[in-house]
Parts: structure tokens; sequence; C-alpha cells
């Protein structure tokens, strides 16, 4: 199927179906996702907690990136790739269409920025250049260090204006999808209801409620246990690898000799 008709049927998924958004990092993970159906594929920039051992997702380059989303990209046939534009790589929009050329020539289909009103330049010019562009609003990981943490969003009335503001602002750039972070389930379902744009939530509802958006995106780490040293509490871990690992090397360990 051709891009134009994947993100099409991505959005007519709006309102019929759920989304399933799943980040992957490398070859094999991107295999196995794409093998067992997921509709989107993401190389987020938590790459560098999950696989590059940072604090947190300001330390990403673009470089990192590139070398990540065509590993991943390489492994994918059906899911739609999205690569991420990391911190830095879309301060203004010549650098944002450079930045996100440079993440599809090295396999991405689409690209994902972080941000509301103030990205909305930017996503025009990608989008203008034949881009499609995902949106991702709520709490911003790349701005943890300036906001002392990572802080649910749409607590007040002002901040959920905004943020309900910020969200129409990208869907009329361009966007062709959006990405929720951490914003309070009531925003979340308005913000769902007030767009023709699929929402693809993460941390919007507790692990045990009702969806409040169109789809929903995981770490794949956090989905499969292969990074038990900080698990979200709205992250749901549906497999023990790291204990699999540990009890796959003892035994090689053990059979030595
Ligand atoms: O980098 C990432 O994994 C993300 C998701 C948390 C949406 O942006």
């Amino acid at each position: 199927m051709s891009l134009k008709n994947k993100i099409t049927a991505i959005q007519q998924a709006k309102g019929n179906r759920p989304l399933a958004v799943l980040t992957a990092y490398d070859y094999p993970t991107g295999r196995i996702l794409d093998e067992a159906g997921v509709d989107l594929i993401l190389v987020g920039d938590s790459l560098g907690m999950v696989v590059l051992g940072y604090p947190d997702t300001t330390h990403v380059t673009l470089d990192m990136m590139v070398h990540h989303t065509a590993a991943v990209a390489r492994g994918v046939t059906n899911a739609i790739v999205i690569g991420d534009m990391p911190i830095h790589s879309y301060d203004t929009p010549d650098q944002a269409v450079e930045s996100a050329t440079k993440l599809v020539e090295a396999g991405a289909d689409v690209i994902k920025l972080e941000g509301g009103i103030k990205q909305v330049e930017k996503v025009r010019a990608i989008v203008a250049a034949g881009i499609p562009v995902m949106g991702h609003h709520g709490m911003l990981p790349q701005r943890v260090l300036e906001e002392g943490g990572y802080k649910k969003k749409g607590k007040t009335e002002e901040e959920s204006c905004a943020i309900l503001e910020g969200a129409l602002a990208l869907q009329n750039a361009g966007c062709f999808s959006i990405v929720l972070e951490s914003i309070v389930p009531e925003l979340a379902e308005k913000i769902t209801t007030e767009l023709d744009i699929p929402t693809i939530g993460i941390g919007c509802k507790a692990a045990n409620q009702k969806q409040t958006c169109d789809g929903e995106v995981a770490v794949i780490t956090d989905v499969i246990g292969s990074y038990p040293w900080f698990v979200p509490p709205f992250a749901t871990t549906r497999a023990n690898v790291a204990d699999d690992i540990k009890r796959a090397v003892k035994e090689y360990i053990g059979s030595i000799g």
C-alpha cells in the first residue's frame, strides 16, 4: 500500500477502531512489531533513556535518530515508521525541513515533533516539503529540564485551553495525527472529540481505565519488561524479558566447561 493510502487508513480509523503504536529502536524489534501487526512504529527519542542509558531525551542527537531510524526501517514493510525529531533539530523552519528530510532519507515515512502553537510554522514547512507530520502535545519530554520534571498537564482551565488551542493549531498546520502525552483524561477526551485527526495517547488514562484517545502509544521496553529499572505508573508490562535474559545467561554460564 502507498504511504498516502496508509495515512488515509490511519485517519479513517478514527472513531472506528483503536490505533496501536509502539516504539522500536532496532531492526529485530521493528520487524517483530511489524509482523505482529502494529499500525505505526515510532523510533522515539526515548531511545536516549531505554537504549542509550541517558537520564532524559535531551542528550539525543539527529545522527543518533538517523542511525536507529535506518535500522528499524530495514525491518518494517507494512507499518508506518515515524522518525522522532530530537531536541534542537527543529529550532527554525529551515532546520526542521533539513532534519526531517534526513530522517526520511534514513527510512522514516513520517516525522514527529514536540510542541504546540510555537511549532506551527515548522509543521507547515515540513508538510510543504512533502513530509507528513505527527504532532506531540501536552507533556513534552524535551522540555523536562526547563519544567523541572515530568508533570501532568491540563490541571487548570488556563492550561487546558492552551493545550486544546495548540492541538487545533497543529491540526490546521497539516499534522495527520497527534500524540497527547500525560494530560488529564477529561482533556484528552475533549481534544479527541474536537479534532478531526486521530489522537494517540500516552499517560492520558490510568492503566485500567477506558481509552481517552483514538489510539495508544507505548514504549516497547515497558511493554516487554526489558528496561525494568523505571516503568511509568500508567504502563502495563506484559512480558518479563529482563528476567528471561538473566535466566538464559545464568543457564549459559552454568553450561560452560
Ligand atoms: O520518544 C518517545 O518514545 C515518544 C513517546 C513517548 C510518544 O515520544
